[in-house]
């Protein structure tokens, strides 16, 4: 067992006593709603609805990424400072013969202050590059929305023990388009054999990755204070509040527990009692 470990332990250990380790500072999350292409415009609605009544503590910040043609809803219903929405995606391009490309400047109109850019399912199935991701979180970085940058291995490999490779490389990607810009963006780390399969890392293996994309932020030259590194896949009210206690977790970024305001409302009320 290394410092790291120990360190880990310790941590969780004060945690279940109930003991507060820096009393008086509790640490910040990010509760994010990925909704991927589900929902319907009644279902929004609905949605909307049941979130105008939820509490949200100081410490979190709750983010909802609807498909786009339910952003308007949002920006004429959402009148909770707290809840902030955006994208799921945004185009690399700013304007111009781009058929079925929303840029970063009309989300802007829209009221976005966010965009989800290289999800692992634009990066299989639509054929995002890190290059191509990089550039998104660019285009969104001039019309002042953030991007949260999605990164993560797959099972291959993370078996083959590849993983800090693959996403040094996504990482590298968009340091080498916006330089410490970087430290503007959100970083979410799903490994894609978590992302809808209920498989979720251990405790150690979160801790261990989100410690290495912490460092390689680190090296950029980011401050601590400017990195936030969420974790996705498989996230529900059950694991939210172990995978939250560990070091170097900013938040999190939900699929499927997050299409139901009851789920969701619950997992914003987990993270707050961490
Ligand atoms: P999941 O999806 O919570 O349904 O695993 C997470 C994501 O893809 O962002």
């Amino acid at each position: 067992m290394d410092k790291r470990d120990i360190e880990m332990l310790v941590r969780r250990r004060v945690q279940e006593l109930g003991l507060d380790m820096n009393p008086g500072v509790k640490k910040e999350y990010i509760i994010a709603a990925n909704w991927k292409m589900n929902m319907s415009e009644k279902e929004t609605k609905r949605f909307l609805e049941e979130m105008k009544a939820v509490h949200i503590a100081d410490n979190i910040k709750v983010m909802i990424f609807p498909p786009y043609p339910y952003l308007h809803l949002f920006k004429e219903n959402l009148r909770y400072e707290k809840i902030a929405y955006g994208a799921q995606d945004v185009a690399k391009e700013e304007k111009g013969a781009y058929t079925g490309e929303v840029s970063a400047s009309m989300l802007g109109d829209m009221g976005c202050s966010l965009t989800i850019v290289g999800h692992s399912e634009r990066r299989t199935y639509y054929g995002d590059t890190p290059q191509i991701v990089a550039q998104k979180a660019k285009a969104a970085l001039t019309y002042q929305i953030t991007p949260v940058v999605c990164i993560g291995e797959t099972l291959d490999e993370r078996q083959q023990q590849r993983y800090k490779e693959v996403l040094k490389e996504q990482l590298d990607a968009v340091y080498n388009e916006i330089g410490t810009k970087v430290g503007d963006c959100i970083i979410a780390y799903e490994p894609v054999w978590a992302i809808g399969t209920g498989v979720i890392p251990t405790l150690e293996q979160i801790y261990e990755t989100h410690k290495y994309i912490f460092d390689v932020l680190k090296a950029y030259g980011l401050a601590h204070e400017n990195i936030k590194i969420l974790y996705g896949g498989s996230v529900n009210a059950k694991n939210v509040k172990e995978i939250a206690s560990v070091e170097h977790v900013n938040g999190f970024l939900i699929g499927g527990a997050s299409l139901k305001a009851e789920s969701f409302k619950n997992i914003i009320g987990l993270a707050s009692e961490v």
